[in-house]
């Protein structure tokens, strides 16, 4: 391909990604398969590699990091970043208006907005093209994000339509309370310290080095504010409209997120809506903000030092009450880390009743000082668990005994272990100790591990009581009798469960190396293991350099994969699993045909045995291809749980074959 020729090329393709972009990210569609949006980007990304003058600063490959930054440079902001005034009171919001009724000439207008829980970011943009994301920092400069920002999907890199030359817009970034919790999840699942709320995280992610872990940990972005000197509107909620127009996400007025009041009435009911309605969002608000509308109304009204007179915040109060502390129990992990949680006098706190806390390690514990019977007080945060944010001292009984973490394990009697510049403490009794066996096998049998049918986290308890298993690989030795005589065991059930260790057979070797549990050693780290050293007897054998030279692997994840193969009991669990006939290598074009050749398949639905993209995978592997909507050239629909009745039926009126998931699996072996 000549030169102009790419370049018309690396336009085209980058439109046509931008678009598949905004429409999945911003407006919750998708007219194109992930396959067809990762092709495209690949085609891109080969592109941009062969002609690396037109691999531009807002190309969509940028999306997903790679730019590491060793140190983040400080930078002056155009316009001061400023904070807001705050309030708890509703009489100081009026308070508030009254006075700006007294100052200002003719009618008000307001603009209520939510008060996002994050990072305040500016954002440069230069002819439509993101040049500079900046953070806060002390409101004079702050810190150059830039290759961080670019991962941020809601954040345009180039924009649409009739934008100014030269603005900044400005907004907050913020960790969407399902990725954040997703993200804890993955992290207490291989024995790293979660984190504690989505505001810090958020914070943290921004300032990584790495842009490639910022693009994985799936950050969002609201905008609130645009700042030039040749802006288009003359008003605050008519620019955040338009704004929206040039490809940003903005607050959208039909759901209530923004809204433009011409009183205090209409003021006093946006805050009383979200008050109520808060915890429904999917991130965290801390309040709401009150803005004059009117651009040359603010300018008249100005600043104080700090912050301008036209804007004000009202923060809700925290989701906080008092309770007592009855006793701390502590938990113990699939990885042995103990968590020490509080036990609460119930009580109610934003419409459940709570009766435990976090109290996450023994640091959180001392720095909180904690005694026995304290009165403490409880918030509701980002995680599904409250946390103690402090203690009501003026409660505090004279005689009352101070919390000490315990010193041996609750469950098993040994002495804890805490590793030098770790929080945790862990029970070293990895073999013997029972929550440490049954968290093993209910990661091992889990979903995303070799998702064996029929099998849950009670039944494990009770072969575990039983001493019918010691270790996952005992699974594979249980009985039709052993199984059927268990509590609520009926003979399908067992039947079942039988079936599914036979399936789970065929689970590829990436998935059986997450399963084992090593610590460190996550889905995606499985990932890379498996495909870089192709099988278990090869990652048994590799040297720390070796190990370390894989990418994404560091060296906490070599040291812990080497430790997990000094256990000789390690060694015999994976010989006996060789025996049973579990996939211990890399099968090279595993699964290819072309069975599926010519043929195209729409996924729709929820499914239990494989994931929605799963299923796109294997059709791909075999030829076929995988379309987002049904239409007359659709071959088959696979349809899971929950798939819509008007997908259904245009399915059947077009007289598209219908398979369910284990149909396709049937249909996969024919
Ligand atoms: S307007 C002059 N609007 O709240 C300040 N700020 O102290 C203009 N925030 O860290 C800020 N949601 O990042 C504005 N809808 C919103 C906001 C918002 C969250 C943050 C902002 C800053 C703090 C204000």
């Amino acid at each position: 391909m000549n030169k102009e020729l790419a370049k018309v090329e690396i336009e085209r393709i980058s439109q046509e990604i931008n678009k598949h972009n905004d429409l999945y990210y911003i407006e919750n569609s998708s007219e194109i398969s992930d396959y067809d949006f990762d092709m495209l980007l690949e085609q891109l990304n080969a592109l941009e590699q062969q002609f690396p003058e037109f691999a531009y600063s807002y190309s969509p490959t940028k999306r997903v990091g790679g730019d590491i930054s060793k140190k983040m440079e400080s930078v002056v902001h155009r316009f001061p970043m400023m904070s807001l005034s705050n309030t708890y009171s509703e009489d100081e919001i009026i308070e508030w208006e009254n006075r700006l009724k007294k100052l200002s000439e003719g009618k008000l207008d307001y603009v209520c907005e939510l008060k996002y829980d994050g990072v305040a970011i500016g954002i440069q943009y230069e002819n439509g093209i993101l040049k500079q994301a900046i953070t806060r920092g002390d409101g004079s400069k702050g810190e150059n994000v830039t290759a961080n920002v670019r991962t941020i999907r809601t954040i345009p890199l180039q924009l649409k339509g009739d934008f100014p030359a030269d603005f900044e817009i400005r907004g907050e970034i913020f960790f969407p309370l399902k990725n954040f919790r997703d993200l804890n999840e993955q992290r207490a699942d291989i024995g790293e310290a979660e984190f504690a709320n989505p505001r810090n995280t958020a914070s943290g992610t921004l300032k990584l080095h790495d842009s490639k872990v910022v693009a994985e940990r799936g950050l969002d972005c609201y905008l609130y504010g645009l700042y030039g000197f040749d802006l288009p509107l003359e008003g605050h909620y008519e620019s955040v409209l338009k704004a929206s127009e040039w490809g940003f996400k903005t607050p959208n007025p039909e759901k209530r997120m923004i809204y433009k009041a011409d009183s205090i009435d209409g003021i006093m009911k946006f805050i009383h809506f979200w008050d109520k309605n808060r915890s429904k969002l999917p991130f965290e608000i801390d309040g709401i903000v009150i803005k004059v509308n009117d651009y040359t109304q603010q300018q008249e009204l100005g600043f104080t030092a700090k912050s301008p007179r036209w804007a004000i915040a009202y923060k809700f109060k925290a989701e906080r009450v008092e309770t007592v502390l009855e006793s701390v129990s502590y938990q113990v992990g699939r990885t042995g880390a103990v968590t020490p949680v509080a036990n609460l006098k119930p009580v109610q706190l934003g419409g459940t009743t709570v009766k435990r806390a976090s109290l996450h390690n023994s640091d959180q514990i001392q720095k909180l000082n904690l005694h026995l019977n304290d009165t403490v007080q409880v918030e509701k945060g980002g995680e599904i668990i409250p946390k103690i944010v402090g203690v009501n001292l003026d409660k505090r009984n004279e005689n009352s005994v101070i919390v000490t973490f315990i010193d041996e394990c609750p469950e098993c009697s040994t002495k804890l272990i805490r590793r030098e510049g770790e929080v945790q403490h862990y029970c070293p009794n990895e073999l013997n100790c029972p929550p440490q066996i049954k968290g093993r096998i209910e990661h091992f049998i889990g979903r995303k591990a070799m998702n064996i049918d029929g099998l849950g986290a009670e039944t494990v308890d009770l072969l575990v009581e039983k001493g019918f298993i010691k270790s996952y690989v005992d699974l594979y030795s249980l009985t039709f009798d052993q199984i059927v005589n268990l509590d609520r065991m009926a003979d399908k059930s067992a039947d079942n469960l039988i079936k599914g260790l036979e399936a789970s057979k065929n689970i590829p070797f990436e998935r059986v190396l997450f399963s084992l549990g090593i610590r460190f050693v996550g889905e995606t780290v499985a990932k890379k293991l498996a495909k870089s050293l192709k099988s278990i007897d090869a990652i048994q054998k590799a040297s720390f350099d070796e190990l370390v030279n894989v990418d994404e692997i560091g060296e906490k994840i070599a040291i812990s994969v080497q430790q997990f193969f000094l256990e000789e009991k390690n060694n015999e669990i994976i010989n006996r699993f060789k025996e049973v006939g579990l996939q211990f290598e890399i099968k090279e074009k595993e699964g290819v045909t072309d069975r599926f050749k010519g043929l195209s398949f729409v996924v729709s639905g929820v499914f239990t045995k494989f994931s929605r993209d799963e299923l796109k995978e294997i059709i791909e592997m075999n030829g076929g291809k995988n379309a987002s909507s049904i239409s007359s050239k659709t071959n088959f629909v696979i349809a899971g749980e929950n798939m819509g009745p008007a997908k259904l039926k245009k399915a059947t009126d077009l007289g598209v074959v219908i398979l369910s998931e284990d149909e396709f699996i049937v249909k996969l072996k024919d």
